[in-house]
C-alpha cells in the first residue's frame, strides 16, 4: 500500500518474445519470474497490470514467413495462438497479450519518432551496405560470409571472425556471398535515419544510477560504454521489411527495435480501451506519472531497454520506467540448451509430459533479485519437487485430512490448539511477503520449507494415527489434525504466487475464501471439504520421455541472430568432463591490477608482472604471453589472476600466480576487467 493506504498503481511487461520461434524453457524463467511477482504483488491488493505481446517485426520474421510459405501476418498469427497457449499452460497470467503490429503501435511510434525529430533528435545520412542483387535487398551481417581478411578463414560472417576473433565490417570479407541467395553481393549506399542517442548522455548517465533503476551490476557494466561513449543508433531499414513504415518518408522502415518497446505501451493502451475503459493512459505514461513501470527482462536485451528505451521516451516527453528486472540466462544440466542433447526443451513439450507447477516451483527456489544464470538440472529437480512439494507440504494435508473426513465429519476444531506455532505460521508471513516484493524468491521459498518441516515434526510429534488407533474420535485427533491443517493452509497462502493451481485446489479442499495473503491471519474452525490427491511426485521416466521427445523435434535453426547481434551466442558443443561445484571453488580467482609488466631478458615468449592483489599485497607472475602484447598494452590493466596456484620457481624468479586468458586457434587476449573493478575483489 502507499503511505495513505492506498493500492499501488503498477503496471508490469516482460519482454516479448519474437514471433518466429517457439516458447522454450529459457523464455519460461523469465516470465514465471515476472508472473510470481505480479501475483504477489496482487495477493498484497496492488492494482497491477501485467502485459505482454508477440514482437512481431523484422527480417529474420520476414524470412521465417518467407520460409513458411505464408505472408508475414498469417507468420505472426498464428505464432501469436501458439504463444499465448504455452504461457497460459504455465499459469502466466497476463492481463493483456498484444502484438507490435497493431494500429495503436503504428501510431504511438510515429509519434514518439516525430516527437524525436522535432526536438532535433534525428539525423539522417548516407550508409554503404552490401545488397543481394539477386534479393534486391540490403543485407545485414547476419546474411553474409565469406572468408575473414585476417586469418583466411572461410565460411565466417559479415561482423566477426569466429575462428581467429578479428572483427570487420562486411565490406572487408573476401569472396563474400549472401547466404539468402548466394549471389555475390554488391556495395550500395542509401539513406538512413538515426537516433542521436549522445544527445542524451548525460540523462540517461544518471538515470541509470537512480536509486533502483537497475541491478548495480547492470549499472557498472553500462559505465563502460558510457566510457567508449555512445553512438547514434541506426533506426531505419531499407525496404523490403516487415514493419512500419516511417513517416515523412516513402521506403523507409523503423528497426524492428524501435517499435518493440513502444509496444509495451500500445499493449497497455489496448488492454485499458478493452478491457479498463476507466483507466487513463495518460495517468500512467505522461511525464509525471506517478503509476509504477517495470519492465522484467533478460540479461540480453539490456543495452535496449537501459539506453535507447529510456532516450526515445524522455525525447517524446513521456516517463521512463520505475526498473528494470534483469534476469540472467537459463542453463540445462549446467550447459547452453542443446537440441542434440534434448536440452533444447519447448514449452509445449514440457507440457505434453509434465505439470507446469513443477518448473514454477523449481525456478522460484532459484530466482533471486541478481542477474544470476540459473540451471534447471533434471535430477535435481525431481529431487527438489518430490521431496518439498510432495514429500513436505502436501503430505501435511494427506496426513490429517482423512481424519477430519472420516472421523469428525470434515469439522474442524473450534479452537486452534497450538495458537504460539501458529503464530509463529504469521508472524513469518510479514518476511515472506518482503522477500516476494523484494523479487527474494529463493529466500522465500526457504522460509516457507522451514514452516513445512516445523508443521511435519509437530504431527510427527503428536502421531495422530496413533492417538486415533486407541480412540478414533478423541477431540485431541481432531485438535491435532485441525492444527496441521491450519499450518497447511498458512503455507500454502504462501506458496500461491508461485504454485496458482495447487492453490486454488487447496483453497477449495479447505473450503475457504479469500487465499490472498492476509488470509493468513485467519484461524480455521470450519468445515472442510473431501481431501482428493493434490499433487503425483514426478516419474523420472517422463522426465526422461521429455528430453527423448526433444531430441525427436529438431527444428531448423532459427535466424533469430539477425535481431540480436549484440548478444552473439556460440552453442558449446566441447565434450569438457564436469567438475564438482566443490572443486571449482579450491580456485581462488582475484582481481588484479597491473602494477608493472615488463619483457624478460633471454625469454622471449614471458612477460614478467607485478600485480596488486589487494590488501597491500604484490604477487610477481610470469606468463607466457609475450608473442601477443607489447608489455605497454597491458600496463595499468585490470586482470584476473588466480592467487592460489601452487608457486613455481623458474630459471628467472618465483612465479606466484596466473592471469588468465583465452585462447583459440593460435590466437590469445588476456581477460581484461572494467577498470571500477577493486583489485582484491574475489571472482565467485
Ligand atoms: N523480442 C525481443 C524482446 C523485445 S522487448 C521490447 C527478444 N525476444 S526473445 O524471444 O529472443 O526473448 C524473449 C525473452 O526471453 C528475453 O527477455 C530474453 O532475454 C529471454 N530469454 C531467451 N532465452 C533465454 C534463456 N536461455 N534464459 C533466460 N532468458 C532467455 O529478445
Ligand atoms: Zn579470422
Amino acid at each position: 500500500m502507499t503511505a495513505d493506504n492506498q493500492p499501488r498503481k503498477i503496471l508490469v511487461t516482460n519482454a516479448l518474445p519474437y514471433a518466429n520461434g517457439s516458447i522454450h524453457m529459457g523464455h519460461l524463467l523469465g516470465y514465471i519470474q515476472a508472473d510470481i511477482w505480479v501475483r504477489a504483488m496482487r495477493s498484497m491488493g496492488h492494482d497491477v497490470i501485467y502485459v505482454c505481446a508477440d514482437d512481431a517485426h523484422g527480417t529474420a520474421i520476414m524470412l521465417r514467413a518467407e520460409a513458411n510459405g505464408v505472408s508475414p501476418e498469417e507468420q505472426i498469427k498464428g505464432v501469436q495462438v501458439e504463444h499465448e497457449r504455452d504461457f497460459a499452460g504455465f499459469g502466466v497470467s497476463f492481463d493483456h497479450y498484444d502484438s507490435t503490429h497493431s494500429d495503436t503501435n503504428r501510431r504511438l511510434s510515429s509519434e514518439i519518432y516525430l516527437a524525436n525529430k522535432h526536438a532535433g533528435n534525428i539525423s539522417i545520412r548516407p550508409v554503404s551496405q552490401l545488397f543481394d542483387p539477386e534479393k534486391q535487398m540490403f543485407l545485414s551481417d547476419r546474411f553474409i560470409k565469406g572468408t575473414c581478411p585476417k586469418c583466411q578463414a572461410d565460411d565466417q560472417y559479415g561482423d566477426a571472425c569466429e575462428k581467429c576473433g578479428t572483427t570487420y565490417n562486411a565490406t572487408e570479407l573476401l569472396n563474400p556471398r549472401s547466404t539468402l541467395s548466394g549471389a555475390t553481393p554488391v556495395e550500395k549506399s542509401s539513406d538512413h535515419y538515426f537516433f542521436n542517442l549522445p544527445n542524451f548522455t548525460e540523462f540517461l548517465q544518471q538515470w541509470t544510477r537512480d536509486e533502483g533503476r537497475l541491478p548495480v551490476s547492470i549499472a557498472n557494466k553500462l559505465d563502460e560504454w558510457f566510457d567508449a561513449g555512445l553512438a547514434d543508433w541506426d533506426i531505419s531499414r531499407d525496404a523490403p521489411y516487415f514493419g512500419f513504415k516511417i513517416p515523412e518518408t516513402d521506403d523507409k522502415y523503423f528497426y524492428v527495435w524501435v517499435d518493440a518497446p513502444i509496444g509495451y505501451m500500445a499493449s497497455f493502451e489496448n488492454y485499458i480501451k478493452a478491457k479498463r475503459p476507466e483507466l487513463d493512459f495518460n495517468d500512467y505514461w505522461r511525464a509525471d506519472s506517478t503509476a509504477e513501470v517495470y519492465h522484467f527482462i533478460g540479461k540480453d536485451i539490456v543495452y535496449f531497454h537501459a539506453l535507447f528505451w529510456p532516450a526515445m521516451l524522455k525525447g517524446a516527453n513521456y516517463r521512463t520506467p520505475t526498473s528494470l528486472f534483469v534476469n540472467g540466462f537459463l542453463t540445462v544440466n549446467g550447459e547452453k540448451m542443446s537440441k542434440s542433447r534434448g536440452t533444447f526443451i519447448k514449452a509445449e513439450t514440457y507440457l505434453k509430459h509434465l505439470n507446469p507447477e513443477y518448473l514454477r516451483y523449481y525456478f522460484a527456489s532459484k530466482l533471486s533479485d541478481k542477474v544470476e544464470d540459473s540451471d534447471l538440472n533434471l535430477d535435481d529437480f525431481v529431487a527438489k519437487v518430490n521431496s518439498d512439494l510432495v514429500g513436505k507440504v502436501v503430505n501435511i494435508a494427506s496426513r490429517c485430512a482423512k481424519f477430519i473426513n472420516t472421523q469428525f465429519d470434515n469439522k474442524l476444531s473450534d479452537t486452534c490448539a497450538e495458537p504460539e506455532l501458529l503464530q509463529k505460521f504469521i508472524d513469518a508471513g510479514e518476511r515472506i511477503t518482503e522477500h516476494y516484493e523484494n523479487r527474494e524468491f529463493s529466500t522465500a521459498i526457504r522460509e516457507i520449507m522451514a514452516l513445512a518441516d516445523l508443521a511435519n515434526q509437530y504431527i510427527d510429534e503428536k502421531k495422530p494415527w496413533a492417538v486415533a488407533k486407541e480412540n478414533p474420535n478423541s477431540t485431541e485427533v481432531q485438535d491435532i489434525c485441525s492444527v496441521g491443517l491450519n499450518l497447511f493452509h498458512k503455507i500454502m497462502v504462501y506458496l500461491s504466487p508461485v504454485l496458482p493451481t495447487l492453490a486454488s485446489q487447496s483453497q477449495a479442499f479447505l473450503n475457504v475464501e479469500n487465499f490472498n495473503f492476509d488470509a493468513r491471519f485467519e484461524i480455521l474452525t470450519h468445515s472442510i471439504n473431501e481431501f482428493t490427491p493434490l499433487m503425483q511426485r514426478i516419474d523420472p521416466k517422463k522426465v526422461q520421455a521429455m528430453v527423448d521427445d526433444s531430441k525427436e523435434n529438431l527444428q531448423p535453426a532459427s535466424t533469430n541472430k539477425e535481431n540480436k547481434k549484440e548478444s552473439k551466442k556460440v552453442e558449446n558443443t566441447e565434450n569438457t568432463p564436469f567438475i564438482s561445484i566443490d572443486d571449482f571453488a579450491k580456485v581462488q580467482m582475484k582481481v588484479a591490477k597491473v602494477l608493472e609488466c615488463n619483457k624478460v631478458e633471454g625469454a622471449d615468449k614471458l612477460l614478467q608482472f607485478t600485480l596488486d592483489v589487494g590488501e597491500e599485497q604484490t604477487r610477481n607472475v610470469f606468463s607466457g604471453i609475450a608473442k601477443f602484447y607489447q608489455p605497454e598494452e597491458l600496463q595499468g590493466k585490470t586482470v584476473i589472476c588466480v592467487t592460489n596456484l601452487a608457486p613455481r620457481k623458474m630459471k628467472f624468479g618465483v612465479s606466484e600466480g596466473m592471469i588468465l586468458s583465452a585462447e583459440k586457434d593460435g590466437q590469445l587476449a588476456v581477460v581484461l576487467l572494467p577498470d571500477s573493478m577493486v583489485a582484491g575483489a574475489t571472482l565467485a
